[in-house]
């Protein structure tokens, strides 16, 4: 099968671009506007996209509360999204009107941030406060603007629970990550396997 996207094939009634770039890191992103209200809600056109310094980004269609509150205040933190999390996770994605916010809505607990004002996420495995370093509305291969808008942030503190750190590393298998998948499913990652990168043999 090929298809163009604006074409796409009749016996594919939804589009299956987000089942195909899958798993997808979540991020569970807490901003706070100009007006100091804090808003938390998922994005999965969400990633790192450097180590060093260590950069996080995510991918807004349209300036909704989150994109707009990082662009306006330039912050965002990142939660870490966990199967314990994941009901309050799905939650936080509700059209909530601006102005209400998705802690106190959906009784997520918030906890102070330490160098940034956007406050985290109190109970989740990980969190990374994150300035602004990038806003960048993309264009289509036209030359239009999309609509949709990423926002860049470099990492400037990170918060981790003990209880997820096992011999000196942040270990998956007690942190329990929840990922998207495409249409309306997520996973879950139950098996690990390492691989060694090899040294070059000529
Ligand atoms: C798991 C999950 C991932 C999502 N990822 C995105 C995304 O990457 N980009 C986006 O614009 N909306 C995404 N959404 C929808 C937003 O979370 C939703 O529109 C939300 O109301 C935006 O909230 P805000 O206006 O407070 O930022 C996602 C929803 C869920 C449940």
């Amino acid at each position: 099968m090929f298809y163009v996207p604006e074409n796409r094939d009749p016996s594919l009634p939804h589009d299956p671009i987000k089942a195909i770039v899958a798993p997808r890191p979540i991020g569970w992103i807490s901003t706070i506007s100009k007006d100091g209200i804090a808003n938390l809600a998922p994005y999965s056109f969400f990633n790192a996209v450097g180590g060093r310094p260590p950069m996080l980004m995510f991918a807004s269609e349209g300036f909704k509360d989150s994109a707009r509150n990082a662009a306006d205040t330039g912050e965002f933190v990142f939660n870490y999204a966990s199967k314990s999390l994941s009901e309050q996770m799905n939650n936080s994605s509700s059209n909530a009107p601006w102005g209400v916010s998705e802690f106190d809505h959906y009784n997520i607990e918030k906890a102070d941030s330490k160098i940034i004002a956007a406050p985290r996420v109190a109970e989740a495995n990980a969190a990374m406060e994150c300035k602004v370093t990038s806003v960048i509305e993309t264009n289509d291969v036209e030359g239009n603007l999309t609509g949709a808008v990423i926002i860049i942030g470099q990492v400037v503190g990170v918060h981790i629970r003990d209880e997820v750190i096992r011999d000196g590393r942040f270990d998956v298998n007690l942190a329990e990550p929840v990922s998207r998948l495409g249409y309306m499913d997520f996973g879950l990652t139950s098996e690990l396997h390492e691989m060694l990168r090899p040294e070059f043999k000529g």
